[in-house]
């Protein structure tokens, strides 16, 4: 994408950072604009100038979406809804970024998910992001929008705020706290790294077909017990870093995607190996304490924190 410009409309959640995007902030090419998808007039107004809208803003978060679904709904589905109203006002393309959370959850040997799966969501938040995937195909129907859908599996890697697992684990790590494991922490994910899933989006936007949808997974299953361990391996800690909690309610057993769609059509697969992945993102954690440090000193994650795992940090 060398010539692409780039405005990023973010309405700065708890999750979202500034930091970010310190790469790109000074790039003639790169413009913030604060707020949120669910304000129609600055979605109307920045849809009107752009050529293709790629749609990532969300609520992620399973945990908090059990406590309080509300925020889940205005930004995932009303916000969704913005987005869609002002791209067929402006007869502008959209993508949608979903995730696998809204086929539910596998057995241990059932196939993997695909473009056919039926929906089936478990949560607050995977059945918002299942509303919102479904306005979008239905606008697609009813008012010939021009848009594109791909669901894709758990993602990792740098400037993963510490609420997902992983990140969690590594900033524990480095402070000497444990890796906390929901159940017996045999749920399985299919972890890919956020920068392949960041190029399947872009191969979607520049080669995807109208209508379609694409699942984009990082064939790298693993129950989250072997994640952990693996973990551990990586920074030099045994088992005796685990520390297992109760199950949170709802939670699916198993993710996996099969990718074949997009890897034949369009000619992307995930290019790293999770084991390289990890690496790379606890050397991130390590050498940017800078940037996670003030989100865990903060007084409103520390609330969260003791909330969610019954710890002070
Ligand atoms: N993280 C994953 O494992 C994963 C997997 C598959 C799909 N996805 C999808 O990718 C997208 C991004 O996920 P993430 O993990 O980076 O999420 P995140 O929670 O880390 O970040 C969400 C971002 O959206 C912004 N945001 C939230 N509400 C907004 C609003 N109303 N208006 C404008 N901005 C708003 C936040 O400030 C933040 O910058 C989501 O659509 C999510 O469903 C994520």
């Amino acid at each position: 994408m060398p010539d692409w410009e780039v405005v990023n409309l973010d309405s700065l959640t708890y999750a979202g950072n500034l930091a970010n995007t310190i790469d790109v902030q000074t790039n003639p090419r790169y413009r913030f604009v604060y707020g949120s998808i669910t304000d129609k007039q600055i979605v109307d107004e920045l849809v009107r100038d752009v050529d293709v809208v790629a749609h990532f803003a969300a609520e992620t978060h399973v945990d908090r979406s059990i406590v309080d679904a509300e925020p889940f709904i205005l930004t995932n589905i009303l916000g969704t809804q913005r987005i869609i109203d002002a791209c067929v006002r402006h007869g502008k393309r959209l993508h949608h970024v979903s995730t696998d959370e809204v086929f539910g959850s596998l057995g241990p040997t059932d196939a993997k998910f695909n473009e056919a799966t039926a929906y089936s969501p478990r949560n607050p938040y995977s059945a918002t992001k299942a509303a919102s995937d479904h306005l979008v195909r239905a606008a697609i129907d009813t008012h010939g929008l021009q848009a594109t859908v791909s669901n894709c599996t758990n993602n990792y890697g740098p400037f993963l705020y510490p609420e997902k697992f992983l990140s969690i684990a590594i900033t524990n790590l480095i402070d000497g706290d444990p890796i906390f494991i929901h159940g017996d922490g045999r749920q399985v994910r299919d972890w890919i790294h956020a920068h392949d899933h960041a190029l399947g989006v872009i191969a979607i936007i520049e080669k995807g077909k109208i209508g379609e949808t694409y699942m984009m997974g990082g064939n790298s299953e693993l129950s989250v017990l072997d994640t952990a361990k693996a973990l551990l391996g990586v920074m030099g800690l045994t088992d005796n870093m685990l520390e297992y909690q109760k199950d949170r309610p709802g939670q699916d057993r198993r993710y996996a995607i099969d990718y074949s769609k997009i890897e034949r059509e369009l000619g992307w697969r995930p290019t790293r190996t999770f084991e390289e992945g990890l690496r790379d993102m606890v050397l991130w954690y390590r050498k940017n304490e800078a940037w996670w440090r003030p989100i865990r000193q903060g007084s409103a994650y520390r609330e969260w924190f003791k909330q969610q795992f019954g710890r002070v940090l």
